[in-house]
């Protein structure tokens, strides 16, 4: 996975993104992951990898300071769409494993189904902890292989659902270990297809 492609897969992704995983069973779950956010007006909220925007109307209407970014231009052209009259976001094209904002940015990080999907996922953790501020949380709505087990299926599906732009068998554990000092798991409940995708909620101490 690479830069490059991701461009290229998400143009073709955007047009119908929304039709597969803003609806059904996907809709349903990133409903759950948002839920119990407990948004407070004035907060600095960063969607990582803000796609077509499908968490905007799950975050909306609470005076926020929302910036959303993306490396993909046409997802964030579907974002751009979502936004309601009166509402203030600023979409930024930007890569997530290289965010352009100062350390401590933000009191709310939203890192949906984007951990599975850069190709440095490392990096892309460290800069999403290095932008969210002490006592600000990181909220994580993605599939992660079940306690980093890759089963012999995964490992034949593995390589040929990344060429779709996204990865199966990333271990979270592994992403969180570095950080097992700053952060605090405040949640990881399962969500979807028997706890593959994950609701993770952790606090920046
Ligand atoms: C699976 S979609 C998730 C979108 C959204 N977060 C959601 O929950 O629906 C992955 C998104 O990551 C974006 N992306 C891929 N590589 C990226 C990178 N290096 N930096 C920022 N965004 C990236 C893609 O353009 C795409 O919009």
């Amino acid at each position: 996975m690479n830069n490059s492609w991701n461009r290229i897969i998400y143009k073709l992704w955007a047009p119908l993104y929304d039709r597969v995983f803003n609806s059904g069973a996907f809709a349903g779950a990133r409903k759950k992951a948002l839920s119990d956010l407990d948004l407070k007006p004035g907060q600095q909220v960063l969607l990582v990898g803000a796609g077509t925007g499908a968490d905007l109307p799950l975050i909306s209407g609470r005076s926020l300071s929302v910036t959303a970014i993306d490396l993909s231009p046409a997802m964030l052209a579907e974002a751009r769409s979502k936004v309601k009259e009166g509402e203030k976001i600023t979409f930024l094209e930007m890569d997530a494993q290289d965010l352009r904002f100062g350390d401590e940015t933000f009191d709310v990080v939203i890192a949906n189904l984007i951990l599975s999907v850069v190709p440095d996922a490392e990096r892309c953790m460290q800069e999403i902890v290095r932008v969210t501020s002490h006592g600000g949380k990181i909220v994580i709505f993605d599939k992660f292989a079940s306690n980093g087990r890759v089963s012999p299926v995964m490992k034949v599906l593995r390589p040929l659902i990344s060429v779709l732009g996204t990865d199966i068998g990333r271990d979270f554990n592994l992403l969180f270990l570095p950080y097992k000092e700053q952060l605090s798991i405040k949640e990881e409940s399962p969500l979807l297809m028997r706890g593959m995708y994950r609701k993770i909620v952790l606090e920046k101490n």
